[in-house]
């Protein structure tokens, strides 16, 4: 499967339709690192402007993320770009999962169409923000005594 985008030839009533990566329709059917940690060492939610939601949180031992999973209330490309943040992040040091962009997930997931694209943003800040949670709390650990879950 291709990915970008193909017409079906059909004159003035041509309709553009995207073909999805294999990976893409992978991650959105078999979405990885699905659901919270318990007192993660990091976590962040955003809303964005579309009003869909992502959580992520991130188990770090030994200055390592180890474990990093994720929910959404979005659509299926916002799934798959939770799941492949979550797997781009695990295994890397935080002040280098830190550096994950909107184009690393559009690249790992071999692409998303042009509406979608903002799905690979929400999952990179919030993959971002739960990053400085972690440095936060790290820095100043009594506050976790404080956090709200
Ligand atoms: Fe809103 Fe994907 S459609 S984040």
């Amino acid at each position: 499967m291709t990915n970008g985008h193909s017409t079906n030839g059909r004159g003035a009533a041509e309709q553009t339709e995207y073909v999805y990566s294999e990976t893409a329709i992978d991650h959105m059917r078999n979405p990885r690192n699905v659901g919270l940690i318990s007192s993660p060492d990091g976590q962040a939610s955003i809303t964005g402007p579309c009003g869909d939601t992502m959580e992520i949180w991130l188990r770090v031992a030994d200055g390592v993320i180890e474990r990093a999973s994720f929910w959404t209330d979005g659509c299926g490309t916002t799934i798959a770009a939770g799941s492949m943040v979550t797997e781009l992040a695990r295994g890397k040091r935080p002040a280098e999962a830190f550096r994950i962009e909107q184009q690393d997930v559009l690249d790992a997931l071999g692409g998303l169409p042009d509406g979608s694209v903002h799905c690979a943003l929400l999952a990179s800040n919030t993959l971002k923000q739960a990053i400085q949670d972690h440095l936060a709390y790290r820095s100043e650990p009594w506050k976790r005594a404080y956090r709200k879950r």
